[in-house]
């Protein structure tokens, strides 16, 4: 196998899959996951998780799309976020999709669709104060997402939408990420959504708590702790019993269970600092290029230290592609591989066809390695972006 190149461990993935859903069903027996397509939208990892029993989260038309080529019937798909465009909308509604409502746009397509609606949610825009300021973003600007009740945005849009749903068992969608995956970010989401149930006497037929968990890394809170939290806070409220509990993860799912594998393609000297290029890159492993350090293993022929710092590189010829510095560690030589561990959230079709083009994906179960991903030819990078295939 050629570097630079993905590795998905199946029986990781399984794991993950299945502690999930146990952990969630264990607490809340009406649950089911979501899995977030953008976390990492390859089409295997897609199929996989349907055949493991998910459903897929989606956030754009394309990803709906996507979602159906991979097999998700349109009543497995759950459909989020601002940016839906409104036939695609209208199409969810009438095939039986889990939409979320998240924009004005939305509420007038509502109230010009002229069909029976069966179902619908909307996504509530969470005040930052309910949170501990450590666990999240954005503490004074608040999020950007969903409807908030406290400026009595989610109120007009309920009294809208009422005309033509009975809003009594609206859905309630209730992402938010957090900086820390604290379990407390759930309670506090749990308690809110009570409030919520209880101020407008709903009864949701299904509450969607959004991603943001930690799954597969040992030491950290895990799905059974998230879910005990969230239940416990449910069961406080009479008219949560018949709802669904959904939840959207993606990083708990594929972020433990992927490696990139890298190799060193130069090693020298410049006046100031030891610098060793790679074919790995940020934007493979670091889409928001914030992070410093990584779980990585070295594969070399020799034990040889480097006294001193080594600058780590990407690919990109960009000159802040530098990946990670490391000091007294192995002295990289040409050949050697690096390998990331845990790299599986963000990133596998994040990067795009900057400079080279995505690299190929392997899936390794039972001792045995399939390629799911090929590198794109040049030729086709041609024909598409000349549109010549039109
Ligand atoms: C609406 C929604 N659901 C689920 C997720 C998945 O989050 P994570 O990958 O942290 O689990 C996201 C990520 O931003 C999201 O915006």
């Amino acid at each position: 196998m050629k570097t630079p190149y993905f590795l998905i461990h199946q029986e990781l993935l399984q794991e993950n899959i299945e502690r999930f859903t146990q952990g969630m069903c264990a607490n809340w027996n009406n649950s089911r996951f979501g899995y977030s397509v953008k976390t990492n939208s390859l089409p295997w990892l897609l199929s996989y998780v349907r055949l493991k029993g998910g459903l897929a989260e989606v956030v754009s038309d394309e990803e709906y799309d996507l979602a159906l080529l991979c097999g998700f019937l349109p009543n497995e798909i759950i459909f989020n976020g601002p940016i839906k465009g409104k036939d695609k909308f209208y199409f969810a509604l009438e095939h039986g999709s889990i939409v979320n409502i998240d924009s004005e746009n939305e509420i007038r397509w509502i109230e010009e669709y002229e069909k029976p609606l069966s179902d619908l949610g909307i996504r509530i825009n969470v005040p930052s104060e309910v949170f501990n300021s450590e666990d999240i973003e954005y503490t004074d600007e608040g999020f950007r997402f969903g409807f908030s009740v406290e400026n009595g945005a989610f109120e007009k849009a309920l009294k809208r939408i009422s005309k033509k749903y009975d809003i009594r068992k609206i859905g309630l969608h209730l992402h938010c990420n957090s900086i820390t995956r604290s379990k407390e970010v759930y309670r506090a989401i749990a308690k809110y959504t009570v409030g919520i149930i209880d101020k407008y006497n709903l009864e949701p037929r299904y509450i969607d708590v959004g991603g943001g968990f930690f799954g597969g890394v040992p030491g950290k809170t895990t799905i059974n702790e998230y879910f005990s939290i969230i239940s416990d806070e449910f069961k406080k409220c009479a008219r949560t019993r018949q709802s669904l509990l959904i939840a959207e993860p993606g990083s708990a799912i594929v972020g433990s269970v992927i490696d990139l594998h890298t190799s060193v393609l130069d090693v020298k000297d410049t006046n100031c600092s030891h610098i060793v290029t790679t074919d790995g890159g940020r934007v493979y492993i670091d889409p928001q290029w914030f992070r410093t350090r990584y779980m990585y293993s070295v594969r070399s022929k020799s034990e040889k230290k480097y006294s001193g710092k080594q600058i780590v590189c990407g690919y990109t010829c960009m000159d802040h592609d530098r990946i990670m510095e490391i000091e007294n560690e192995l002295h990289l030589q040409m050949g050697d591989e690096i390998i990331y561990h845990r790299v599986g959230a963000y990133t596998v079709t994040f990067g795009g066809l900057f400079i080279k083009f995505l690299p190929e994906v392997y899936v390794s179960n039972n001792g045995e390695t399939e390629l799911i991903r090929s590198s794109m030819t040049v030729d086709e990078y041609y024909k598409i972006q000349s549109a010549g295939g039109r």
